[in-house]
């Protein structure tokens, strides 16, 4: 059995049907027990409700477990201490492989959650574990935030100049990619850069977006404190803000871009184009039937 931490999250619901797919067994960890039947409605054959945090309940969590495909909260502080619980965790029980859920270019201190991620993979490659790090790059599925504004008013508003190249990637390709991983051979001690396209401006961006929607769209950079008003009011906490602000000074700066040869090697199909995930999304969303991932 294979058991993905963060389950309910929005990586973990399409690890999770990905592995489903493929009729692996899977035990989900949920941090809320309101979100059991969402799992299990996917397919968890198991769920457990557990904090993270918690060694004792970590412990419990990855008894009978083969591999574990570790999603750690989103922009957590506690990033760290949370890789050493559940590597100490799966050390101990004998999970033979333990995938861990990164990020492209965790190597970057500017950004802290990205640092923090680089540390865990520190803590992994010391482990003595059979591992596998999956980095990947921005989720198309962001851009789903934004989605009622760009529909309703041809706005696509990012924090960051218009010219920043980020490299997107379709998270339903990530997730194919850890079931390639967790369920087939050779994967040990590997790196994998998880990316779907080259660096894209957010005009053009906002360019394709304009094609396959059938409307103008219009890319807009909005000031960093406007940004962070509305994030704050959105429910987001201080530390959270304060992290991603950083992320957008690192993209102003730099940009972020990958290179999508190894997501399709992988695959061996080429990785989505940002085209054709916002085709099928607006397919989707047109549909009374279906509900974006
Ligand atoms: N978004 C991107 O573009 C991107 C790209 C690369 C990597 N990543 C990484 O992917 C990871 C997952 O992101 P995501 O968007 O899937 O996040 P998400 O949707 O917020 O999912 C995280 C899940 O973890 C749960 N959780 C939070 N704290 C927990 C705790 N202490 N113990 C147990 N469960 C806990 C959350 O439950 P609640 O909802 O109840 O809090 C949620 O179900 C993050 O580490 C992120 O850095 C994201």
């Amino acid at each position: 059995m294979i058991l993905i931490t963060g389950c309910a999250g929005k990586t973990g619901r399409n690890v999770l049907q990905a592995l489903v797919e493929r009729e692996e067994p899977v035990r989900a960890l949920v941090y809320q027990p309101e979100q059991i039947d969402l799992v299990e409605s996917i397919g968890a054959q198991d769920v457990v409700v557990g904090d993270m945090n918690s060694a004792e309940a970590m412990r419990e969590a990855v008894q009978g477990i083969r591999a574990i495909y570790h999603i750690p909260p989103n922009v957590s502080p506690y990033e760290i201490s949370i890789g050493q619980t559940m590597i100490a965790a799966a050390k101990e029980a004998g999970v033979q492989h333990f995938v861990y859920h990164s990020v492209l270019k965790p190597q970057s201190e500017a950004m802290p959650h990205h640092w923090r991620k680089l540390r865990v993979e520190e803590l992994l490659l010391e482990s003595r574990m059979l591992y596998t790090i999956m980095q990947p790059a921005v989720y198309m599925q962001n851009l789903l935030v934004h989605w009622k504004k760009i529909l309703q008013e041809g706005i696509y508003a990012v924090p960051y100049p218009t010219a920043t190249r980020l490299s997107f990637v379709d998270l339903r390709d990530v997730a194919q990619a850890a079931a390639i991983v967790l369920t087939g051979e050779g994967h040990e001690f590997a790196q994998y850069e998880l990316v779907g396209t080259e660096g894209i401006s957010q005009s053009e961006v906002a360019s394709i977006l304009g094609k396959e929607l059938g409307r103008p769209v219009q890319a807009v950079s909005i000031p960093i404190d406007t940004w962070r008003r509305q994030a704050k009011e959105s429910g987001l906490g201080e530390e959270q803000i304060e992290t991603l602000t950083k992320m957008f000074a690192f993209y102003q700066q730099y940009d972020f871009i990958g290179n999508p040869r190894v997501l399709g090697w992988l695959l061996e199909y080429p990785p989505t184009t940002l085209n054709k995930f916002i085709r099928q999304v607006h397919k989707e969303m047109d549909s009374p039937h279906q509900v974006p991932v």
